[in-house]
């Protein structure tokens, strides 16, 4: 799998090297690409943004720019990924598709976003019959200052969902959100008794069948509290 970033913050991607990611990555798992958006900036001061036609506070950035950046990379079976607090709300099940992919490029929107021609251009039918897809993807409710810590937050969730990236996969099917939305029970460890509060007694009973039923009922009240 390839993932790309256009961002005029190339260095806010410098987290990719470390932890389980950037383990991916040396073992060649998944292949790192990001590009500084400024370098298709061909005016004097090196500006990406303009004022919004129709009036408005904020910059919009300017389309020109972006397509310059993006046309290389609009390769056959490509996901191009649009990040913005309007888009559709990133999940598991969207991290799961899309550790199937072959190519994501992650488009950084700063400011008031990008001019929304951007994304009607590469929407168009002579992308979508080379398998070029569209996605406007927020990961929630709540304005950043630009893509890139988003970009970063989908990155980990899909790349620990490629095949081989996690040593023991029985560790993707029972975890937290998992693509059915439920949520994980509670867990324990070493030792028995921490500041006078013991582990659950059924977890030592070696009863798995009981275990099992305990863990789920602990994960729906769980999942209730949290609503
Ligand atoms: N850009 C600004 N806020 C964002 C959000 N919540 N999700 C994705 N991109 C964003």
């Amino acid at each position: 799998m390839k993932i790309e970033a256009v961002t005029i913050f190339p260095d806010y991607f410098a987290p990719l090297q470390l932890s389980l990611v950037g383990k991916a990555s040396n073992a060649g798992l998944v292949e790192f690409a990001i590009h500084d958006l400024r370098v298709f900036a061909n005016n004097n001061h090196h500006t990406v943004d303009d004022t919004p036609y129709g009036g408005g506070a904020g910059m919009v950035m300017m389309p020109e720019i972006w397509g310059l950046a993006l046309d290389p990379l609009m390769l056959e079976a490509t996901e191009l990924i649009i990040l913005t607090p309007a888009g559709k709300r990133f999940n598991q099940k969207m991290a799961a598709d899309f550790a199937k992919a072959q190519h994501l490029v992650f488009a950084c929107g700063r400011y008031e976003g990008i001019d929304d021609r951007v994304r009607q251009h590469y929407e168009s039918e002579q992308y979508a019959s080379r398998n070029i897809r569209v996605h406007e993807v927020s990961i929630g409710d709540y304005v950043l200052g630009g893509g890139e810590v988003a970009s970063l937050v989908m990155i980990e969730a899909i790349t620990r969902l490629i095949p081989g990236v996690i040593g023991n996969p029985e560790s993707l099917s029972e975890e937290s959100h998992n693509e059915d939305g439920y949520l994980e029970y509670p867990n324990f460890t070493k030792p028995a008794i921490w500041r006078d509060i013991a582990v659950p007694e059924i977890l030592l009973s070696g009863n798995h069948a009981e275990i099992a039923k305990w863990r789920s009922s602990e994960a729906t009240k769980r999942a209730e509290k949290n609503l």
